[in-house]
């Protein structure tokens, strides 16, 4: 199955945005794509806050053209670690039907010969249940890694514990994606992506600013990277 998995250094980093674009811009290219988020945490009115932007599923679905809870399957209120927000619920949110989902959405995806953008929950380290985290699940999807990262300032080493956690793991990355980047990147800016570059031994792309979360202008700004070559 070809696909991405989405991660980032932290959570509010930049998974969906470029989760999003990148589906976009396949959908606008005529390439088959679908969406999957294993967990959503945060769905509780209280707890979303004054984001303008919509909840990941909606998100997502609007770009791969799916309905929100096809992309995302597990939702629960809280706005907590996956593993916590279902104990909060009361849910029983186990490692045997994160994976049957999970399998289903691979299924879902190979029988419409698509593209399978997997965005992921928090950082590579939050466990999903009590002994499973999003690592663990990357790993079981056997699909390649984009880390989104912040351009500026503490960044190289949050990208570049991320590069180290995603091999130790076995994990392949395929690039590091600094989101939002701006029009007009300081010098500090500029010099992170050069120096994730370096130190990393890693692709470092950009993604740039986009105005409003519509999928004109995600599929405008995921057509600059090189999504191609990833899916290669
Ligand atoms: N390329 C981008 N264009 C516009 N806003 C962005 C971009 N990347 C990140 N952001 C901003 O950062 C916030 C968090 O991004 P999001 O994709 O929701 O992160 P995550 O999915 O990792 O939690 C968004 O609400 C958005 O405002
Ligand atoms: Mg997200």
């Amino acid at each position: 199955m070809r696909g991405l998995f989405v991660t980032a250094t932290d959570t509010g980093v930049g998974k969906t945005a470029l989760s999003a674009a990148l589906a976009a811009a396949m959908a606008a290219a005529g390439q088959p794509v679908r969406a999957y988020k294993p967990v959503l945490t945060g769905l509780d009115a209280d707890a979303r806050g004054s984001d303008a932007w919509p909840p990941d599923h909606e998100l997502l679905g609007s770009a791969a053209g799916m309905s929100p809870e096809e992309v995302a399957p597990l939702r629960y209120g809280p706005a907590a670690s996956p593993h916590l927000a279902a104990a909060l619920e009361g849910a029983n949110m186990d490692r045997a039907s994160l994976l049957g989902h999970a399998q289903a959405a691979a299924a879902g995806a190979a029988a419409a010969n698509a593209s399978l953008i997997v965005e992921g929950v928090g950082g590579l380290l939050v466990p999903l249940t009590d002994d499973y985290t999003v690592c663990d699940l990357a790993r079981e999807l056997q699909l390649p890694l984009l880390i989104a990262a912040r351009p500026g300032l503490g960044t190289i080493n949050h990208t570049l514990l991320t590069l180290q956690a995603a091999r130790a793991a076995g994990l392949e990355v395929r690039a590091v994606v600094l989101t939002p980047w701006p029009q007009r990147p300081t010098a500090i800016e500029r010099s992170n992506r050069e120096t994730i570059a370096r130190l990393g031994g890693v692709e470092v792309e950009t993604l740039a600013r986009v105005g409003r979360p519509a999928r004109d202008e995600l599929a405008r700004a995921g057509e600059a990277l090189p999504w191609r070559r990833w899916l290669g």
